[in-house]
């Protein structure tokens, strides 16, 4: 029997399903944006054997199915729907292997532990079910509900923080539905959003040394589990884990830092060639497009201040994107909360070369002070920002070779 599988939902711009589920088998994958109005006739003419359903329509497929599997009932929501040969239709719910996977990859053993889940909604009854399922006290904070944002001082002894809201995805990134301030016994934050790779709140909760997790791996999880009723069979980790780190590295930003001259936009160009499908993001260039003159007249008309202001306004936009290759301006490290921008969904590269090799033309701030000083001053913050140092001490071809080899060792690591 020829697999006929898809998506079902309202509308499906960004949806990341095709690309991980041609990982999984080589069934025909499609994506069904259907109205409410149109969903009868979708459920009952069936153009499928089995299909992916997302919101808002997780609940409305129920009364179309057969039987429900006991993870569906218990739920009440269906993720995927399997057509049998006799006519009947099982309507199953993977997110809850999904995230039964991403709490198991945290290490984090919840039994007799108070855990919070943020929201509500459908993801936040799966993580309950879970959660429960493991043992741990759980408690859902919701904008109305009994525990709320403004008595969170009753769950100071949260262990696990699980955030089903979608405060801080794309693209209002950079705001976080609760502070992680008062919770001294908390070990772990996991975050159901995957775009960005890395919230506000998971990056919190990385600085304070926290187990911290994005949805990506659940994402990738429940497509499998979906996978092996589409198929009848069972499909290997590994196919997953391709699937992780393909989407992984295609998501993430790679970023280049460092010394103003140090060839930063020439291995962007390189690193061009390498990666195709990637866009380029040059911040300077966007400055000075922002800003209708060129970097030395910036600074020369409204001063650094006004430059630095500009790069921050410029960092955010781009930094929240995906799958770009951003070049810098060099000072962009001046500003700590720089830092936040480019990491939520990028890898750093510090491009290293000796300051007597550095360009200066154009560039009012190397000509302003001698660059062993400048270097001497912004060592610190390379480091601070940077995931990894590259030197750039042969052709630029060269070190975009290393720097690709380095991102692609990168994310096989993410993905294990
Ligand atoms: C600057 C570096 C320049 C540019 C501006 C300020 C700096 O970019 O952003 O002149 O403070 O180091 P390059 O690093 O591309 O020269």
């Amino acid at each position: 029997m020829q697999i006929q599988s898809g998506l079902l939902g309202r509308r499906l711009p960004h949806t990341y399903s095709p690309a991980i589920h041609a990982h999984l088998g080589s069934y025909d994958y499609r994506l069904f944006e259907k109205e409410p109005e149109e969903l009868d006739a979708f459920l009952k003419d069936r153009p499928f054997t089995g299909i992916n359903v997302t919101i808002p329509y997780k609940k409305s497929v129920i009364p179309y199915c057969t039987e429900l599997t006991p993870i569906a009932e218990k739920l009440g929501a269906v993720n995927t729907l399997v057509c049998r040969e006799n006519g009947s239709m099982i309507g199953h719910n993977t997110d809850y292997a999904g995230f039964s996977c991403m709490l198991k990859k945290s290490g984090l053993d919840v039994t007799g532990r108070k855990c919070l889940v943020l929201g509500s909604g459908g993801a936040s009854s799966t993580v309950c079910a879970v959660l429960e399922e493991s043992g741990a006290e759980v408690v859902v904070v919701s904008r109305s509900g009994e525990n709320n944002y403004q008595n969170l001082y009753l769950h100071r002894d949260a262990f696990l923080i699980v955030n089903a809201t979608p405060v801080g995805t794309y693209p209002n990134t950079g705001v976080s539905p609760i502070s992680l301030d008062d919770f001294p016994q908390l070990q772990g934050v996991l975050d159901l959003i995957y775009n960005p790779a890395r919230t506000q709140l998971l990056m919190d909760a990385q600085q304070r040394g926290l187990v911290a997790l994005n949805g990506l791996r659940m994402l990738v999880e429940q497509a499998r589990e979906s996978a092996e009723w589409f198929t009848g069979h069972s499909i290997p980790a590994d196919c997953s884990r391709e699937a992780f780190t393909d989407i992984r590295s295609s998501m993430t930003n790679i970023i280049l830092i460092g010394m103003p001259g140090c060839g930063k936009t020439t291995i962007g160009n390189a690193l061009q060639s390498l990666f195709p499908h990637r866009q380029a993001a040059d911040t300077d260039a966007l400055i000075a497009e922002k800003a209708g003159m060129s970097i030395p007249e910036i600074f020369e008309s409204f001063g650094e201040a006004y430059f630095r202001q500009l790069e921050s306004e410029v960092l955010a936009q781009v930094g929240k994107e995906s799958g770009l290759i951003i070049t810098t301006g060099g000072g962009c490290v001046t500003k700590e909360e720089n830092y936040r921008l480019l990491h939520q969904n990028g890898v750093i590269f510090w491009i290293q070369r000796d300051t007597g090799l550095l360009e200066t033309c154009g560039r009012p701030i190397s000509q302003r002070v001698p660059l062993s000083e400048l270097y001497r001053i912004r060592q610190p913050m390379y480091r601070r920002f940077s995931d990894f140092t590259v030197s750039n001490d042969g052709t630029p071809e060269q070190t975009a070779d290393k720097i690709s080899r380095q991102f692609s060792a990168w994310c096989l690591e993410e993905s294990l």
